[in-house]
């Protein structure tokens, strides 16, 4: 159960709502007068406190996706609801924490970007700034650096202020792109674990992209593997429970495998009508992928 303190702040009519709706969403760039499609045609319904990881090869349109729910990139087609409403802008209900470990306003230190952040997104008075702000970076161990500037702190240290300034708002949904990224293996699984303890602490709904399958697994309460360019849903998988296996479970091996086989067997074969517009339903408990819905 969430604690009040740090539930997200919400404009939902109703606890059914689901907290992010993508109604036939497809995302378009144009390049030296060229069109490229990104993404076509995703539907999905991200219910409130789910934390939903898109998983998909370089180029399928993640970050695109990401980007059209944070607000900065329109659909071209379909839309993206939040709590019902249509997106048309980016705000503080939607924060997105990035791969880059420059995401800290350099001039200040960690607890006055993220009291800088409360005042100017959400203009909370300087005390009881001050006080969310150093219970936020309590919670994400990062009291003792609070006040030291962010080129002193480490990778992991960065990407842990990123996600308490983005929290601290007490946003809907947190988008995290890579977030873990560019960290070595250990610190990298000591995040996993601390981000999942803070998404139940908070409540908080995450829509989490990644391109490994074992972070996936780890992260995520439902995974959406997407086709290669351009991307579609290709099988959506619920976790049990709402969460994967253990790492040391073989049926963690098991997901692990069967995911690598749905991401390979379109790579190089992009868009296949078999799976176009029809994701798969996924079993989740390690049996062979049901190709047979692919007609
Ligand atoms: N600003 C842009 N202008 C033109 N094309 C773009 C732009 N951004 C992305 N694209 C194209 O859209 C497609 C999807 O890109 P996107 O960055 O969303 O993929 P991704 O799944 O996040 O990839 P990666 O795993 O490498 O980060 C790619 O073909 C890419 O070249
Ligand atoms: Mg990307």
């Amino acid at each position: 159960m969430a604690s009040p303190a740090l539930a997200p702040v919400s404009d939902a009519t109703t606890a059914d709502t689901p907290a992010l709706t993508l109604d036939g969403v497809s995302l378009a760039y144009v390049a030296d007068g060229r069109r490229v499609t990104a993404v076509e045609g995703v539907t999905l319904d991200i219910r409130r406190g789910e934390r939903l990881v898109l998983l998909g090869p370089s180029g399928c349109g993640k970050s695109s996706l990401l980007r059209s729910i944070g607000g900065f990139l329109p659909p071209s087609a379909g839309r993206v609801l939040l709590d019902g409403r249509p997106v048309s802008r980016p705000g503080p209900d939607r924060m997105m924490v990035l791969q880059d470990f420059d995401q800290l306003l350099p001039w200040q230190t960690v607890r006055r970007n993220l009291i800088s952040a409360l005042a100017w997104a959400r203009g909370t008075r300087r005390a009881e700034a001050e006080a969310v702000a150093d219970d936020m970076l309590r919670r994400v161990g990062l009291a003792r650096v609070a006040d030291q500037y962010p080129h002193t702190l480490s990778g992991g240290m960065k990407q842990r202020a990123a996600i308490a300034r983005a929290l601290v708002l007490r946003p809907a949904v947190l988008l995290m792109d890579e977030p873990f990224a560019a960290l070595d293996a250990m610190t990298r699984r000591r995040m996993q674990e601390e981000l999942l303890a803070l998404c139940e602490e908070t409540g908080v709904t995450t829509v989490f992209v990644t391109h490994a399958i074992d972070e996936a697994i780890v992260i995520g309460s439902r995974i959406v593997v997407m086709t290669a360019h351009p991307g579609r849903v290709r099988a959506v998988i619920d976790l049990p429970c709402g969460r994967g296996p253990d790492r040391g479970d073989p049926a963690f091996a098991a997901l692990e495998a069967r995911i690598g086989g749905l991401i390979a067997d379109q790579i190089g074969d992009p868009g296949t009508e078999a799976t176009h517009g029809r994701p798969e339903a996924e079993a989740t408990d390690g049996r062979p992928a049901a190709e047979a819905t692919d007609g």
